[in-house]
């Protein structure tokens, strides 16, 4: 599947010595999110504004206007969103968790719930900030790791459909919806789920609302995946999406092809005043939300590209070729693959391993040993519950370790050496050791937890 561009601007990646790797990786208290970039050969840390932008974007980019209010480029990107959109009411934010931050603490009352397929980790946080409490309620099939479902990325409707009806039913205060779920395996949500979603907030008078940070690949795989949207396009897929929903909260960073960005969108006037003040104190004023004039003008640009059917369909099958080089090596991963990450079933390919000595963080820890591979746990040191002495006292239900894919940057000689790394390791798993946290912060603690070998 030919990508339909070429590579005009190029970034040389840096090739560290084995001993240069130890030293760094000791140097960052053994937690990736701590390393420099010139200690990486391969990034797979996160999808998120680490994409190539495009030489359109780059060309719109000179015509920013960075007017304080009213600017140009505002107009051009805000009409861009609502059209792909279709809500009236659009707050630009500088990234999803700011749009997160102002959305749920002018929605969410303290004590309410948030239900969600899976909420992301600054999703989670942002629902606490506000007082109330995110709950999970993901398909049962996203449990089997290895079935070929098309959709694990649903909700369980009728775990939904049962909090709502009962004695929790009357404090539920947001249903939303992540689309691609990307704390289960980058799993798409198809549009009867979300069609059945909408009836029953609309029964229950609950808002429902849409994380779309990655719209344009949830639309992709509708359109490959589910019957009846086979002859629509991308970016129709999207639209109905969004106008299913009451409104969303997105991360650029991700289909906005751009490096930073995001906004919220709304259909209710009052909730949009509420939160538009919300964003003129604490983000900017609400014609640029924290953002340049000419990260709007890149972004509406970005967002055109990245419904083209061409471009994310040699994406989705760029994804899939890592997916069956990683699998040919006998490595398992969630099934099916998603597009814009893979996520490594780290429990199953090290078993001498149990739990709290968190297998899915020594297999991205190897990865960075052995071949200078950045990437990220999902596993029990993400989700598990520790004692005050660190210790796990509940592990997470899978050990996993997420490989994101950049949007247009690594070509299939790269993957082809992540799977080399990869399969060396599978040889001789039983060479990776174990690790045990060092020190560990409250909340969000995978970013800046401290580890060492055991
Ligand atoms: N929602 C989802 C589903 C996300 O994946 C992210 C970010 C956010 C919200 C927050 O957006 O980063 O712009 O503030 N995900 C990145 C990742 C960080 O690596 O998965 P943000």
């Amino acid at each position: 599947m030919l990508p339909p561009y070429r590579i005009k601007v190029v970034e040389p990646i840096p090739f560290l010595s084995a001993e240069e790797r130890r030293h760094a990786l000791a140097g960052a208290g053994y937690n990736p999110f701590n390393l420099r970039a010139e200690q990486i050969t391969i990034d797979l840390l996160s999808d998120s504004g680490t994409g190539a932008t495009s030489v359109a974007q780059e060309a719109v980019a000179a015509l920013g206007d960075e007017s304080y209010a009213g600017a140009r480029s505002w107009f051009r990107f805000v009409a861009e969103v609502q059209d792909l959109t279709g809500y009236p009411h659009i707050l630009p934010v500088h990234q999803g968790r700011a749009g997160e931050r102002i959305l749920f603490t002018n929605l969410l009352k303290p004590g309410q719930i948030c239900i969600s397929n899976t909420h992301f980790d600054t999703t989670h946080a942002n629902v606490h900030l506000a007082g109330a409490e995110p709950r999970d309620l993901p398909c049962a099939e996203a449990a089997d790791l290895d079935s070929v479902d098309p959709f694990k990325g649903n909700i369980d409707l009728d775990a939904l459909e049962r909090v709502l009806n009962g004695p929790d039913g009357e404090r539920v205060g947001l249903v939303l919806i992540t689309v691609t779920n990307n704390g289960l395996g980058a799993q798409p949500v198809s549009m009867a789920n979300l069609e059945a979603v909408r009836d029953l907030c609309r029964r229950h008078r609950v808002p429902f609302y849409l994380d779309a940070a990655r719209f344009a690949e949830n639309a992709w795989l509708v359109s490959r995946r589910e019957p009846g949207y086979r002859t629509w396009s991308p970016r129709q897929i999207a639209r109905r999406a969004f106008e299913l929903a009451d409104g969303c909260v997105v991360s650029l960073k991700k289909d906005g092809l751009s490096a930073v960005g995001g906004f919220i969108g709304l259909r209710d006037p009052d909730l949009h005043a509420r939160c538009e003040a919300n964003l003129i104190a604490t983000e900017g004023f609400s014609t640029y939300g924290g953002l340049a004039g000419h990260d709007l003008e890149r972004l509406a640009q970005g967002l055109r590209e990245v419904v083209d059917p061409a471009y994310l369909r040699a994406r989705a099958a760029a994804t899939s070729r890592l997916a069956q080089m990683i699998n040919d090596e006998g490595v398992d991963l969630i099934q099916p693959p998603g597009i814009h990450a893979l996520y490594l079933n780290a429990g199953r390919l090290l078993p001498h391993l149990a739990a709290h000595q968190f297998p899915g963080h020594a297999l991205g820890c190897q990865l960075y040993l052995d071949g200078g591979i950045r990437c990220a746990e999902l596993g029990s040191l993400y989700l598990g519950r520790l004692d005050d002495q660190h210790r796990l006292v509940s592990p997470a239900p899978f050990e996993l370790v997420r490989l994101a894919i950049p949007r247009r940057v690594y070509s299939d000689e790269h993957f082809q050496y992540v799977a080399a790394i990869l399969a060396d390791i599978a040889k001789d798993p039983e060479r990776v050791p174990g690790y045990r946290i060092v020190s560990s912060p409250p909340l969000l603690r995978h970013f800046k937890v401290r580890l060492e070998p055991v």
